[in-house]
């Protein structure tokens, strides 16, 4: 079986309308990307799945949609400010940026640089001349303490502003807004508060297509608990998120749990699920134990009390919180390399099918009347009925091999063909992508029939 390479699916997503590079016409702008017609499709469908199964599917979890800017002293308390910052040096020579502790890894994997300070970085590569990977030469400036997070300014003048930062995580937004969902929604312990939205990070490593960006989405989920069933819930979100992977239909083969011995500001215990990329494996979700530390630092900063009243024990106290955070374009990436293949064919023709689970396909259906002379008008009836309920596409140009390829390789499950039978006896012809197997069906159990194949419910 053919495996594609990270270049062969960017030109994939590129010439079917998945993915386009970022500010194309202008000869792009580094590790940006625009999603196109079926890319957003597709991430929408990714985005619904997780509501399914995080939101929908789970007691008391609440989905929120806050901004992007918030607050600057959000940034402080959350340790952002002083915290989430990249070892950087330049090289003297060709001026390219490197990270100092991607350098030393990728120089020698065994070094462990996260472990080291920034001085035994900086020693590290000085003694073994680790060359630049831009030109080879080994002459670096000193590392330097880069923030990740995009700032911008609020104001009518320049020099009469105020600094604020584009968000580089969700998570605060959920932080902030735990007294008001705990308000509103009349809930008690355990609560999750889930959001989707973008954040923002000025990363400087090179991206792997969307795999590290500088303008990404989280779909990310935390859950408020007593001290004392955080280890519990942990553990339980480590495994719901690997189950979530394996419904989006990645194979348990290729998915891991990769522990963190070095730990964020934050956690008190922290596991990444990394998925096997042509690159290698590849984190597409964190989970941590960020303990009380945030909802403790929001406190201090803000003057607000969170503390929690538990009416069963009339204890008060500030609540643990168990995160588990989804990479949005990593998973479309992760679903995509799955999906994507290149089979043979009994009559020795290769074909490109994206087998992607049906409820996470773009367009679920494509109308096909065999003869457009004959058919069309039956077709468009039937076409114009079913995109009430589904994303469908209808097809009358070129042979209906040529048509079913068109809707295999962009991963649509179903193709109807309309046909004399369909106006003597009102049935189509069925044709699923993956089996290629074709069955006659009623029009008058499509709906229905396609429904369940489309459920967040079904897995197959
Ligand atoms: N609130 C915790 C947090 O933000 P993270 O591990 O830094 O944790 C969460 O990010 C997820 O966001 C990652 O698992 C990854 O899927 C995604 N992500 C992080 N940085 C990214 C980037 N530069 N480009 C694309 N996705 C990114």
């Amino acid at each position: 079986m053919k495996q594609f390479t990270m270049e062969e699916l960017t030109a994939f997503c590129n010439q079917y309308g998945f993915i386009f590079q970022g500010s194309e016409i202008y000869g792009g702008l580094a590790n940006t990307w625009d999603y196109g017609p079926l890319g957003t499709r597709l991430k929408n469908n990714i985005k619904d799945a997780w509501r399914y199964y995080f939101i929908q599917k789970k007691d008391n979890s609440y989905e929120i949609d806050s901004d992007i800017l918030m607050n600057p002293t959000v940034w402080e308390a959350s340790g952002h400010r002083s915290s989430f910052t990249d070892p950087l040096l330049d090289c003297k020579e060709c001026k390219t940026r490197h990270r100092a502790d991607n350098l030393i890894n990728e120089y020698d994997s065994s070094a462990m640089a996260d472990a080291m300070t920034q001085e035994e970085m900086f020693q590290y590569i000085l003694k073994e001349q680790i060359p630049c990977p831009k030109c080879g030469k080994s002459n670096f400036t000193d590392i330097r303490q880069f923030n990740l997070m995009f700032a911008t300014q609020r104001g009518v003048t320049q020099g009469n502003t105020n600094i604020i930062y584009l968000r580089p995580e969700n998570a605060q937004g959920e932080y902030v807004n735990y007294l008001n969902v705990l308000r509103t929604m009349r809930t008690k312990l355990p609560f999750s508060i889930g959001q989707i939205g973008k954040a923002f990070r000025n990363e400087i490593t090179p991206g792997n297509f969307t795999f590290r960006t500088i303008e990404f989405e989280q779909m990310e989920f935390q859950t408020f608990c007593k001290k004392g069933n955080d280890e519990e819930l942990y553990d339980y979100y480590k495994q719901y998120g690997n189950e979530f992977f394996e419904y989006l239909g990645l194979p348990k083969e290729h998915l891991r749990f990769h522990d963190h011995d070095k730990l964020a500001h934050y956690a008190k215990a922290a596991c990444d699920i990394e998925y096997l990329f042509p690159f290698g494996w590849g984190e597409i979700n964190g989970t941590h134990n960020r303990t009380n530390f945030d909802l403790t630092r929001h406190q201090e900063y803000s003057g607000r009390s969170m503390e929690y009243f538990d009416e069963l024990t009339r204890e008060k106290y500030i609540p643990y919180i168990i995160e588990s955070t989804y990479g949005v374009d990593r998973i479309f990436l992760a679903v995509m390399f799955e999906a994507l293949k290149e089979e043979e064919l009994e009559d020795g023709e290769t074909r490109q099918v994206l087998r992607l689970h049906p409820m996470l396909a773009p367009i679920k259906v494509n109308v096909l009347p065999l003869i457009k002379k004959r058919h069309s008008e039956k077709a468009l009836e039937i076409y114009q009925n079913l995109r009430k309920y589904f994303m469908v596409s209808y097809d009358d140009s070129g042979n209906i091999g040529k048509r079913y390829r068109r809707g295999d390789v962009i991963g649509t499950p179903y193709a109807i063909t309309i046909d004399d039978n369909t106006i003597e006896k009102d049935t189509v012809t069925l044709r699923d992508r993956d089996t290629m197997k074709q069955i006659t069906i009623p029009v008058g159990d499509l709906q229905e029939y396609l429904k369940k194949s489309f459920s967040f419910e079904v897995n197959r």
